[in-house]
């Protein structure tokens, strides 16, 4: 078993990484062995929620690592890779060496994005580093995960629109929506699947299949040791 590395990663802060990086653990790890890895110190949201978690449930097929480093990343993603079936990897706030490097080991990155434009300003910069991470990583594949989507909200479906029409990246289908389910069950330690908004759950195990059929089929990834890599990681 060589485990599918998905890695949550953007370039701005409050975007929802380690929301979705957390509920997708957990939907996983229902059928799944599943180890998160929080890359974000000194935040370390993931592991603050991981905590309280610990104190409700007697966990299965759910561990949590830490790694602030590109080599304490690969030493994990090496040292466990046989170990588990997803490896889920929640990014800092801004772009930096660790983050560079998620994007060099993981078979698949979610992007999430807000539907505003204030929120989108900064997408082709980070976009055009993931261009570049797929020409070192041939397995990577890189999707959009809209968060906090209001419906029937004009200027939303207006920024949808443009970024679909403007980026070379696509976009799950599977929207999740604002719904204040997202921010209560993670206050709790809890995803959404064991809250009480069937909505968000439904959401969550949406997007889960969707991830699912996209990297059942992905190939392992090739660490490269290479310079070209290990200069990306240094200075993208
Ligand atoms: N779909 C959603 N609906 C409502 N609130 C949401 C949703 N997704 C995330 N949030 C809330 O938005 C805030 C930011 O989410 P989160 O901490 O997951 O983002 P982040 O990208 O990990 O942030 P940081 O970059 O600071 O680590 C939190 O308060 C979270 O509860
Ligand atoms: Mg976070």
């Amino acid at each position: 078993m060589a485990a599918k590395i998905i890695s949550i990663a953007q370039a701005k802060g409050g975007v929802g990484k380690s929301t979705i990086c957390a509920n997708l653990a957990v939907t996983f790890s229902q059928s799944s062995k599943v180890m998160m890895i929080d890359c974000d110190p000194p935040q370390l949201s993931l592991s603050a929620w991981f905590n309280i978690r610990s104190d409700l449930y007697e966990e299965t097929g759910l561990v949590l690592e830490q790694a602030g480093t590109p080599a304490r990343l690969t030493q994990l993603i090496e040292k466990y890779s046989e170990s588990f079936d997803y490896i889920v990897i929640d990014g800092a706030p801004h772009v930096n060496s660790t983050v560079r490097a998620m994007l060099l080991m993981s078979n698949l990155v979610i992007v999430p994005l807000a539907p505003s434009s204030v929120e989108i300003w900064s997408f082709a910069t980070f976009e055009s580093l993931i261009h570049k991470a797929e020409s070192l990583n041939s397995a990577l594949k890189t999707k959009i995960c809209w968060n906090r989507v209001r419906r029937r909200v004009k200027s939303s479906e207006e920024v949808i629109q443009s970024v679909a029409k403007d980026s070379k990246l696509s976009a799950f289908k599977n929207q999740l929506t604002f719904r204040v389910a997202y921010m209560d069950s993670f206050a709790e330690g809890c995803s959404v699947y064991e809250w009480t908004d069937p909505v968000a759950s439904a959401e969550i195990w949406s997007l889960s299949s969707a991830i699912k059929r996209v990297i059942n089929k992905a190939e392992p990834v090739k660490l490269s040791k290479s310079s070209a890599a290990q200069t990306f990681i240094k200075k993208g």
